[in-house]
Order: C-alpha cells, then sequence, then structure tokens
C-alpha cells in the first residue's frame, strides 16, 4: 500500500515532463520483474472495481483460460467476480485479451503488448502464452496485496497507465527442484510453478529420481515406490546424517501417484509451464536399485540413501544387463506418455563406473562393441538411451557428463559444471541449456555462512544476476537459455526451498527474459525489493541476505602473518557499523568507512550490521576471528 502512495506522489509530483521521461526514473515507478522490452507510461489512472469485464473476443480456449485463472486470483483480495465475456459495449470498462490476427515478428511466441488506458486494458499477443504474461505483467501493476490470501477491504485497485511492450530474450526459462533428496507435497509443487510462472518461468524441471527417493508412480513396477521412495528418516544438519542401520525402518519419503503427475501437468499448462521429467540413470539410481537390486552389477542390496555414502556403494546401472533396458523401457514409456513436453531429462552426471570396469558382462559389451573404457561404456549407454526416448517420440536431455566418450546425436546438453561443456557442445551444433554451479545453484549459501542455515559453497544475489548464459564466441542460436536449479540435501522443508529460491529466482528470471541490454543492478534491486511485499502478502518466504555485510579477510602486507578485515554489502546504499569488542553495533558505532580495518590486540570477533537511511535493515553477523583466519587460505 506504501509502495502505490509513493507511485502517486512521485507521479503528481513529475507530471510526464520531458524530465520524467528518462528511461531509470519512468521504469523505476512501474516495479516489473522481469524487466520488459520497453515501458512507456501515460497519463491517469485505470480504476479496477466489481464492474470491468474480460473481453475474450477470440473464444480462444488458452486464452479463456487465463482470464477465468486471472479472474479467480484477483476475486480472493478484490472480492471481485470480474465477468469473463466475449465482447463489451464500448463505453463499458473492460480488459481486454486480443489475439493478434496478423501475427508481429517482434512479439514471437512468448511476447505481448500490455496498454493501460483509464477505461480499457488491452493486451495483444500472437499466442496465448504471450496474453498470459501480458497478464502477470499486469498483475504487477497491481498493489501488492493483491497476492493476499484473504480479502482487503481498504484498498484502491487502481493500475497507473502505460504502455508496455515486451518478449523474453530465451525460450528455456527453468527452475529445477529437486524432490529425491527431500520430498516435497503435490500442493507445494503446485505453488511453486504458480510463482514461477509469475516472474515469466516457462520449465519447470522435475528431478524426480535419485539416490534418496523414487518418485513417480509407475504401473507395474510397484517395488519402485513400496521400496524406492522410502528412507530412514533423520533430522538436522545433512552433513552428519547417518546411514541407514542395519533393520532400520524406513519411513521418510513419499511419491507422486500418476494422478498427482497429470494433476500437476494440467496446473502448469495452465500457466505454460512445461514440465521437464528427469530420471537421473544411469548414476544417482540407488532407490531404483534398492528396489530392484538386479539392476546394479555388484546386485547387492542396499537400502535407499540416506547421507552421504561413505564407502562407494554400487548406485549405478549395469549397461549389458537386459534387466536394465527392460526397465528404462517401461519407465520411460509411462513418461512419455504423462509428460506432454518434448523433452526427457534422463541425468548422466557422476556415474561411477568403476564397478562396469570389474564387471564381466560389461567388459564382454566393451570388447563385443569395440569400446575403448568406461566413459565410451556411458556414452554407448547415453546414445542406446537415446534411441528409446526418440521412440517414446521425446528428445533427450542429459548433464554435461553424456559429452564424455561421444554425445548421443540429437541430444540436448545440460551444462552444469560452468560453461565449458555447453560451449564444446554448441560448437558441435547441439542445443546447450545453461545452469552452472558457479551463477544457477541456489542449494548453495546466499549470505554468509555463519548466520545462514547450513549449505554448501556460495552464490550471492548478485552473482545470479551477473549471469550470461551465451558466452563469448558461442553462437546463441544453439543457447535455448537457462535455469536455477535448486538440490534439496540440505533442504528439509518446502518453506526453505522457497527461502533458498526467492530472491535468487528473480534474478534468473530477469536474467533469462530480459534483453542483455535492460540489466542493471542497482535499479534491479529497486524492482526486486518492490516485490517482497507481494511475497508477504502471497505467504511466500524469502531470504533478505542480501543486506547482510561481506566480510572478506586480507592479508595484511605489513604485519607477518596478519589479516584485516575489509567490509562490503552486495547492494548500494546501505551503511555498515561494526565493533571489535564483542557488543551489538547500531548506527552510534563505528561506521565503516570503505578502508580494510585494523583488527585491535586481544579481539576475538567482529560484529557487523547494515542500516539504511537510518534504520537496521541487514542481519547482524558476529565473525569468531578464528573462522575469518580459516578463511583467509
Ligand atoms: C549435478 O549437480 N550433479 C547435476
Amino acid at each position: 500500500m506504501k509502495l502505490h502512495l509513493f507511485v502517486l506522489i512521485l507521479l503528481s509530483a513529475f507530471p510526464f515532463s520531458g524530465a520524467f521521461a528518462q528511461p531509470v526514473s519512468q521504469q523505476s515507478i512501474f516495479n516489473i520483474v522481469p524487466q520488459p522490452v520497453k515501458v512507456q507510461p501515460a497519463r491517469g489512472i485505470f480504476k479496477l472495481n466489481a464492474t470491468v469485464k474480460i473481453e475474450v473476443p477470440s473464444s480462444d480456449k488458452e486464452v479463456l483460460e487465463t482470464a477465468r485463472l486471472f479472474s479467480k486470483e484477483i476475486s480472493i483480495p478484490t472480492g471481485y467476480h470480474l465477468e469473463v465475456v466475449g465482447a463489451v459495449a464500448k463505453n463499458e470498462k473492460a480488459i481486454c485479451l486480443i489475439l493478434n490476427t496478423i501475427p508481429d515478428d517482434v512479439l514471437g511466441k512468448e511476447g505481448y503488448m500490455l496498454e493501460v488506458n483509464p477505461t480499457r486494458i488491452n493486451i495483444r499477443a500472437n499466442k496465448p502464452a504471450g496474453i498470459f504474461y501480458g497478464m502477470q505483467t499486469l498483475m504487477q501493476l497491481l498493489p501488492p496485496v493483491i497476492e493476499n490470501k484473504t480479502k482487503i477491504t481498504h484498498e484502491n485497485w487502481n493500475i497507473h497507465c502505460v504502455s508496455i511492450m515486451d518478449y523474453p530474450r530465451f525460450g528455456w526459462r527453468g527452475l529445477m527442484l529437486d524432490v529425491s533428496r527431500h520430498f516435497f507435497s503435490k500442493e507445494f509443487v503446485k505453488e511453486y510453478i504458480d510463482q514461477m510462472a509469475k516472474y515469466k518461468y516457462n520449465i519447470f524441471h522435475w528431478h524426480l529420481t535419485d539416490d534418496n527417493g523414487w518418485r513417480i508412480e509407475i504401473k507395474g513396477l510397484p517395488r519402485l515406490t513400496e521400496i524406492g521412495a522410502w528412507r530412514a528418516p533423520r533430522t538436522g544438519n545433512y552433513r552428519s546424517f547417518k546411514v541407514a542401520q542395519p533393520g532400520e525402518k524406513a519411513t521418510y519419503g513419499g511419491y507422486y501417484t500418476q494422478e498427482d503427475i497429470k494433476e500437476i501437468v494440467k496446473y502448469a499448462q495452465k500457466r505454460f509451464v512445461t514440465i521437464l521429467p528427469e530420471v537421473d540413470v544411469p548414476g544417482h539410481s540407488l532407490a531404483l536399485i534398492a528396489a530392484y537390486p538386479n539392476l546394479s552389477c555388484t546386485q547387492l542390496p542396499y537400502p535407499v540413501r540416506v547421507g552421504r555414502f561413505k564407502v562407494k556403494v554400487d548406485n549405478v546401472l549395469c549397461v549389458a544387463n537386459d534387466s536394465t533396458w527392460l526397465m528404462l523401457d517401461k519407465i520411460f514409456t509411462q513418461i512419455a506418455t504423462l509428460f506432454p513436453g518434448q523433452y526427457i531429462h534422463v541425468g548422466g552426471d557422476e556415474a561411477y563406473t568403476g564397478f562396469w570396469d570389474k564387471h564381466s558382462k560389461d567388459q564382454a559389451l566393451m570388447k563385443r562393441e569395440g569400446i575403448e573404457n568406461t566413459k565410451e561404456l556411458q556414452s554407448y549407454f547415453e546414445k542406446k538411451l537415446e534411441s528409446l526416448i526418440i521412440s517414446k517420440g521425446k528428445k533427450m536431455i542429459g548433464w554435461d557428463e553424456i559429452l564424455e566418450g561421444g554425445l548421443a546425436p540429437e541430444a540436448t546438453v545440460m551444462s552444469w559444471r560452468g560453461m565449458q561443456g555447453g560451449i564444446e557442445a554448441s560448437k558441435m551444433g547441439h542445443h546447450v541449456i545453461m545452469t552452472p554451479g558457479s551463477n544457477c545453484y541456489l542449494n548453495e549459501y546466499q549470505g554468509d555462512a555463519v548466520v545462514e542455515p547450513p549449505a554448501e559453497a556460495t552464490l550471492r544475489l548478485s552473482t545470479c544476476y551477473e549471469f550470461e548464459p551465451v558466452p563469448d564466441g558461442v553462437d546463441s542460436k544453439f543457447i535455448l537459455g537457462g535455469q536455477g536449479n535448486l538440490w534439496t540435501e540440505f533442504v528439509a522443508n518446502e518453506r526453505h526451498a522457497e527461502y533458498m529460491t526467492w530472491p535468487r529466482g528473480l534474478a534468473l528470471a530477469e536474467v533469462f527474459w530480459s534483453q542483455k541490454d535492460r540489466r542493471n543492478w542497482p535499479e534491479f534491486i529497486h524492482r526486486m525489493e518492490a516485490q517482497l511485499p507481494r511475497f508477504d502478502a502471497a505467504q511466500i518466504k524469502y531470504a533478505r541476505s542480501f543486506y547482510q555485510v561481506i566480510i572478506t579477510p586480507v592479508k595484511d602486507d605489513m604485519v607477518n602473518d596478519s589479516m584485516r578485515v575489509q567490509l562490503d554489502t552486495e547492494i548500494p546504499g546501505l551503511d555498515i557499523y561494526y565493533t571489535f569488542d564483542n557488543s551489538n553495533p547500531d548506527q552510534f558505532y563505528q561506521k565503516y568507512n570503505g578502508q580494510s580495518l585494523i583488527i585491535p590486540a586481544g579481539a576475538e570477533q567482529i560484529n557487523v550490521v547494515t542500516y539504511r537511511g537510518g534504520k537496521p535493515i541487514g542481519e547482524q553477523i558476529n565473525m569468531p576471528l578464528e573462522v575469518l583466519k580459516k578463511r583467509m587460505k
């Protein structure tokens, strides 16, 4: 509400003068994420009220669905039930969803034009997806409480007049959720997809299987979900999860029935999100092998994995075993039917090949086929699997390990161990999705490990925002787009999955949707912060870690083996206050002036906090100097 007031004050202060028409100030009052191609403010207000109708002249089924979805969503906070009609009278207030009869080349399949006038809102697009994205932008022009879960009585549902032209930079804008390491309910998956769609993501990569749990019902293979979906329960830090004990009951887990899958697929379709199902083979297959031990080389019985492997276990499918292929055929036949998208992800990452080396059947296969090493054996596996996937009418995607030993002829590569795999694949004329750990792994710490819940490595919001999916020298036509990945070893519940996703998911949304030259970090921060009240209203958890101080040890060249401390903030405009005497700093303590600090003799820790405009904003970090010293190495 406050934000809305701010908009009005700004507008009355700058009544559309030439000065106001400067790009940055213009758009900073329309806090849209991801940043549209063009935003042109106009005079006046469209007041949304109960009499407004939604006009769908084309009676296109998907556009009608979009209209009904919008009407239903906004009925909760506003109490209005906007009628969806085929035509409105000239003087009636309406939101018109218009499919172009002559396609606009610039807008493509997902672009839209949104024009808000005092009595009309027109959204024009070539395809229903564009209409949907226009509606998402329109939602962001409404006050943040439009996301509220209950009715709001004291709100003016005003939409400022504007003209927006918008289309995406990339056709692949994905988020991946790992539901194997921890299980997430059907309702949560829907909510996750809903939230993604608001920021114009269009791919939900569903990591459905791994060593820690098999999460999809496959008819005729009951052990997959009776055995494979359950592991011994553990709480606390994943790092110290104890392996399953002999005889221990496997009570943690769950899976999605085929009815659940169909429901989620339909839910996603309504939001123009395609689901990319992943069945990770030949490695990461312990849940499958726990259910059907005949599929591995050793054929040893294993429980579904709980924590880290202490010794190497045989979690890899035997390539030479006919049962493996019968199983894969059954699984992928059903996956291909359940998921309407054109792609299936087959994993392929981190497959340990040591058991193939020792297994007579695999060795015989290698000899027969002239395969020189186990990397080539994995390549043989991937190529055979690609034929299977193609025979089901789908295209195959794999993690970049599928490049090793020779890439399957039509495979798309998801580059995660940096950009190199993607670069290589694109140079061979293959499609690529860029999702390097360095910029896209949402499971990593987003702030200082001293105050964040346990995770591994660090990926700050700004590093997400800096991501450039098209490396120099690569033909952009091979880069389908990019993706953020949320692995869930350390993500034990749904609120925490949200916390890890947002706002970094906003930064990546902008990387994948917005034009490269429209990216602007300080301005993004402004628009990103405007989303936070929307998350609050929608009851979605998010991280505020970007307000933290970044504490970096630096070697003191003047004094042997000594350390100084450098303080920074990720976002501009914050003041840092610090203490070395273990007390809690506030704005009356020492203010950091940008110079690295000499550590006073006897100090045990540095305590830091950020303020903005005289108000505390960042979480206080109490950093033991011992910890900092270790980080210097
Ligand atoms: C991966 O992170 N193992 C794809």
